[in-house]
Order: C-alpha cells, then sequence, then structure tokens
C-alpha cells in the first residue's frame, strides 16, 4: 500500500479545505523502479473513520434522468449539496425543487460535458459559490445500438466525445481542485459492457473500456493527494437509456437508487481508502453468458 497514514484518528466531516496541507515525505526506497518515488502521505489527525458528507459539494453529471438523478437524490439525502449537470434544464429544474421539497440542497447547471469551455464554466461557477468539490461522479452518458458496418465516424466520436472526453474534461477540472483542498473523490459510470461487451455497441463498449483505463490513471496521479478514484460498472439499470432492454427485463433490473447507494458507499469511505470499482448487477440476470 503506497499510501500511509498517521495513527490518530481526527474529527469526522472535517472539511478538507480546512484541513492544513498534507504533508508529503517520499523514499528512494519507496520507489518501485518506474515513475516517480512513492510518497508517504501523513493526514493530520489521521482518517479511520468513516466521511461525513454534510454540506460537502457534489458534481453530478448526467443528472437530469435515471442512473444520474438517482445518484443526485441518494447524495442530497445523505447531506450533500449536489450541483446537477446536464443539457435539459428543465429536468435539472424539476429534481432540484424535488431535492429542496426533501429538505436537500442541489443546484442546476446546464452543459453539455464535451463542450470543454462549458465544463470549465461548470466548475468556476462552482468555486465562486461554494468552493472545491468532495465529490465528482462523471455519470452522463449516451448508448449505441449499430452494426460496425453502420457505425459512422461522426456517431463514434460523438460517443466517445460525452462518454469519454466528458468524464475526463470534468475529471481534470475536478482533480485540480481536490488536491489544492487536501482530497476528493472522483466517480465514474461505466458498465457492465466494459466486462462483458454487448454486441452491435463498438464505441459504446470502447468508451466504457476507456473510462476503467482513465480511472486507473487517475488513482494513480491522485494518490499523493487523496484524491480517489472509482469506478461502477452497473449492470440493467431501468432508465430512459435503453427502455427496450431494461423494460424486456420486468422486474430483474436495478434502480438508480441502488447505483445512489453504492456511491454513497464509496464517497463515505474512510479518506485513506478507496472503491477502486464495484460491479453491480440484477441477480437472475445473465452476465457471463448473456446474448
Ligand atoms: N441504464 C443502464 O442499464 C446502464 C447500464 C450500465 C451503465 N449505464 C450508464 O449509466 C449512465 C447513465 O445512463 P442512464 O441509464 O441513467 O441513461 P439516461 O437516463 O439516458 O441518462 C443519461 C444522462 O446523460 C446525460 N447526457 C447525455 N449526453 C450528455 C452531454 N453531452 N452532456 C451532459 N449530459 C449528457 C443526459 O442528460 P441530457 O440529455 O439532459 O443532457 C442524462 O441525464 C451512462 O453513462 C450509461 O452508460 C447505464
Amino acid at each position: 500500500m503506497a499510501i500511509r497514514v498517521s495513527p490518530a484518528s481526527y474529527a469526522a466531516g472535517t472539511p478538507l479545505a480546512t484541513l492544513p496541507a498534507v504533508r508529503r515525505r517520499a523514499r528512494p526506497s519507496e520507489s518501485f523502479g518506474c515513475g516517480p518515488p512513492v510518497v508517504a502521505l501523513r493526514i493530520p489527525g489521521g482518517a479511520r473513520a468513516m466521511e461525513d458528507l454534510a454540506g460537502r459539494l457534489a458534481i453530478v453529471t448526467g443528472a437530469s434522468s435515471g442512473i444520474g438523478e438517482g445518484i443526485a437524490r441518494a447524495l442530497a439525502a445523505a447531506g450533500m449539496t449536489v450541483l446537477a449537470v446536464a443539457r435539459r434544464g428543465d429536468r435539472l429544474d424539476r429534481l432540484v425543487a424535488a431535492i429542496a421539497q426533501a429538505g436537500g440542497r442541489a443546484e442546476a447547471a446546464v452543459a453539455d460535458v464535451s463542450d470543454e469551455a462549458a465544463v470549465r464554466a461548470v466548475f468556476a461557477g462552482a468555486d465562486d459559490r461554494h468552493g472545491a468539490p468532495f465529490l465528482l461522479v462523471n455519470n452522463a452518458g449516451v448508448g449505441q445500438a449499430t452494426p460496425l458496418e453502420q457505425v459512422t465516424l461522426a456517431a463514434w466520436n460523438r460517443i466517445m466525445a460525452v462518454n469519454l472526453t466528458g468524464a475526463f474534461l470534468c475529471a481534470r477540472e475536478a482533480f485540480v481542485r481536490m488536491k489544492a483542498a487536501g482530497g476528493g473523490r472522483i466517480v465514474s459510470i461505466g458498465s457492465i459492457s466494459a466486462r462483458v461487451p454487448r454486441d452491435e455497441a463498438i464505441a459504446y463498449n470502447a468508451s466504457k473500456y476507456a473510462l476503467e483505463g482513465m480511472t486507473r490513471s487517475l488513482a494513480i496521479e491522485g494518490r499523493a493527494h487523496l484524491v480517489t478514484a472509482t469506478c461502477i460498472h452497473p449492470g440493467a439499470t431501468r432508465s430512459d437509456f435503453a427502455p427496450g432492454r431494461t423494460d424486456r427485463l420486468e422486474g430483474d433490473c436495478l434502480l438508480p437508487e441502488h447505483i445512489g447507494q453504492l456511491v454513497v458507499y464509496a464517497a463515505r469511505l474512510p479518506r485513506d481508502c478507496a472503491l477502486l470499482d464495484a460491479t453491480v448487477i440484477p441477480v437472475r440476470v445473465p452476465f457471463l453468458a448473456r446474448g
């Protein structure tokens, strides 16, 4: 394990931004022979308690429907302030109102995650109002059901732009802020298609495999700064994403709130622990043997 923490425990819920800078101490003996030496971290006060998420900022992309909406609701119920991002402002406004009605805090930001300037503006706007996010959830995504010969370059590029480049653009903005604040978590919603690919979805499958790779790169770069990375791979989940497929499964699909609870769990782990990845499936649905 590359990260070490001091034994004393810190008061749960101390906002990361208020902690003194994490001290780093590199030892040649801790180098594994490739890349920079592994860095020893000391978190002032220790890090063994589950995190108190209350009042911290979570940015959730693709929050206007389905899984992202379920994640936003779960994080708000856990006390986080949620910045809900998507293109459909009317749906975001309804979500924000519903969260407020339930006693939570949320705001909406209309943006296309594949647009670099728009992503920068979302994070810059959050800086002014809330400071650094503690959590980013890269959930925005588009699907595909097209035989290979009919996949145009434009369609390939669009799927990559939203599912992968959008996640990268958001992660880059979040990373720089989390690093400066002393830590944070970046959770990306992959798919079981990054485990067992579905047919007629070459760009989608590739984008989700790449998201897994991006998560691991983030985890490596983040470990010196207590920025963790997680990739959650849901199986069939009820949403607008693939209505034909999930409706066909009747009761055998996950609900968005199931993924929401898993994201809350990943965010609440003690700050020296990370859920690197997780695959969640409806029990009765064929997975390793699916068609
Ligand atoms: N449902 C499943 O069975 C399943 C299984 C595995 C993985 N997933 C993954 O879960 C994630 C959410 O999908 P879902 O099932 O909840 O489907 P969904 O209901 O269609 O939600 C997709 C979300 O992504 C947003 N989005 C799409 N393009 C965007 C863009 N360019 N910029 C910003 N937001 C964008 C949509 O909002 P706007 O249209 O308002 O922008 C919407 O909120 C996706 O990454 C998907 O790959 C789903």
